[in-house]
């Protein structure tokens, strides 16, 4: 039963996504909740359709848009295709986003998700105009109870001149208390992020707004596209055991506790594989993780009795997954915590947590830098999302990648990577399905015998190592040789042949 002080607040309110959408700016920046889940959904339809009625008499639409990392179709791509969106960030990954953004028609800012707060709160991006927030629920006092992401919606919240609210009745008011909102201090005195412990929750469970800026309330029941996972293939599985060996043999060498650290794991199939195995390992006893996404394979570690506790910034389940976890909301409560991404991705965090970092690379070269994000230097895939700032951050960072793509045409391990998002400094361990490169403490030619004997693939092998050694002939500098004339030697027979291979 809702309170008359609530029923008057949502009556003045409550409008049809159409409405809604007829208010929002035709330029100017509009942001929107959504980290790979709890993106709006209706009203971004009805602004699309708006966008094309109003496109069609002369009118002409230039928005900015910002969410917390990814969406789906509903948002992304509708907006995409609209043809309204002329600068995104900081990630995305559905394929009308990414296609405009490669065809040049749409600016897309690649950032480390950690930073896209600051940005926002201290001027350096252009202001939000209007911001449209998924939640479960919204109170005459402005709090707003999010969904199953946090991401930047706090400080969208904040920042935005307007807010819109999608109140997705889909969800359980259950959903209440998952939260732990709490942002950052403004530098230079701003006090230490009180998080010592995976568990700890520092803030409150919901969003504060000024009532005064809620513009509209839309209600709904449409939920996310639900991401298909596969079962791990024999790659990913082999991959996923050359990392249990090794946090296994680190905990032997005294490296890592006997309780171990927390884990951050990246999106992915590959990623699934490795939280699966700890799983499996009667010699691994509990987990605790402080990551962004949390996906179905957080289920394995709950059902080998094993999770302690996880700290994420979304729940990015399959519908299965989603089923399963809304019959247990009430038990989960106690095991999963939903933060702000300028927390669940804080490097004073990380770096004081001692995250063991798991994500997935593009392409390693043979010193260890890694690309995430451009195909062929240039074709921008999804963006380096929170990948940066848990491998600068980390205690150990590690990068997962088979070691051929497109049927083998494509090696993962390359003379020299066409694009960079993580330096060779910041990556400590390489694995591929053939093995486990541990780089540290090693200079860049070490680096290089390792990675080509450990992960690369052994059509590619040969070819790798006759690369390094004509590179220690003929570089000027022997401390990371390279064959200028030749780096990339590999990535343009690609683009004119097809493949890789000589
Ligand atoms: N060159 C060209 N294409 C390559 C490639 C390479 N070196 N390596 C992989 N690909 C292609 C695959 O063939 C596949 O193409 P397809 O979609 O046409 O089949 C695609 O890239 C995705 O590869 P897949 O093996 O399915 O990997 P994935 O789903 O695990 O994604 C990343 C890998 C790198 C794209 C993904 O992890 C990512 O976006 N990372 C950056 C952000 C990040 O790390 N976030 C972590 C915090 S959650």
């Amino acid at each position: 039963m809702e309170s008359r002080a609530k029923t008057t607040f949502l009556e003045s309110r409550l409008m049809p996504a159409e409405r809604a959408a007829a208010l929002l700016p035709s330029r100017g920046t509009i942001a929107a909740s959504g980290f790979t889940t709890a993106y709006p959904k209706v009203i971004p339809a009805a602004y699309a359709q708006r966008v094309e009625v109003e496109r069609a008499r002369g009118r002409e639409f230039a928005i900015n848009l910002y969410t917390g990392a990814s969406t789906g179709e509903a948002l992304d791509g509708v907006l995409a295709r609209s043809g309204a969106v002329r600068k995104r960030l900081p990630f995305q990954s559905t394929p009308a986003m990414r296609d405009r953004i490669n065809s040049g028609e749409i600016e897309f800012v690649d950032m480390h998700l950690s930073h896209v707060a600051t940005y926002i709160a201290h001027g350096i991006l252009d202001p939000i105009d209007a911001a449209i927030i998924e939640a479960v629920d919204v109170t005459p006092d402005g709090r707003i109870y999010l969904t199953t992401s946090s991401g930047l919606s706090p400080t969208f919240v904040d920042c935005a001149r307007e807010v819109f609210v999608e109140l997705n009745e889909a969800y359980p008011a259950a959903l209440k208390g998952y939260h732990d909102i709490y942002l950052p201090e403004p530098p230079p005195h701003g006090r230490p992020i009180h998080i010592t412990s995976v568990d700890d929750r520092i803030g409150v469970p919901y969003v504060q707004c000024d009532p005064a800026k809620i513009r509209a309330v839309v209600r709904t029941s449409a939920l996310d596209a639900a991401p298909d996972f596969r079962e791990p293939d024999d790659v990913s599985l082999a991959i996923a055991e050359h990392v249990v060996e090794f946090i296994l043999h680190e905990v032997a060498k005294g490296r890592i506790p006997p309780g171990l650290l927390p884990f951050q794991s990246g999106i992915g199939n590959v990623a699934n594989a490795v939280l699966s195995c700890l799983a499996r390992s009667d010699r691994i006893e509990s987990v605790r993780m402080y990551t962004e996404v949390l996906q179905d394979s957080i289920f394995d570690l709950v059902d080998a009795g094993k999770l302690e506790c996880a700290s994420t910034s979304a729940l990015t389940f399959s519908a299965a997954g989603l089923d399963r976890f809304l019959g247990e909301i009430e038990e989960l409560r106690r095991t999963f915590v939903i933060r702000p991404q300028e927390i669940s991705n804080n490097p004073e965090v990380i770096r004081r947590m001692g995250i063991i970092s798991m994500n997935t690379a593009l392409e390693v070269d043979i010193y260890g830098h890694v690309n995430s994000t451009n195909v062929m230097g240039s074709r921008m895939m999804n963006g380096i999302g929170g990948s940066g700032d848990f491998t600068r951050n980390a205690y150990i960072s590690i990068f997962l990648s088979p070691s051929v793509a497109k049927g083998g045409a494509i090696s993962a391990f390359v003379p020299m990577v066409s694009h960079v998002d993580h330096v060779e400094h910041s990556t400590q361990i390489v694995v591929s399905e053939y093995g486990l490169a541990d780089l540290r403490g090693l200079g860049p030619v070490r680096r290089a015998r390792l990675l080509i004997e450990k992960c690369a693939h052994p059509d590619y092998r040969g070819a790798l190592a006759e690369y390094l050694d004509r590179a220690l002939e003929t570089a000027p500098g022997k401390h990371m040789p390279h064959d200028l004339g030749h780096a990339f030697d590999w990535h343009t027979r690609y683009l004119q042949t097809g493949t890789m291979r000589a």
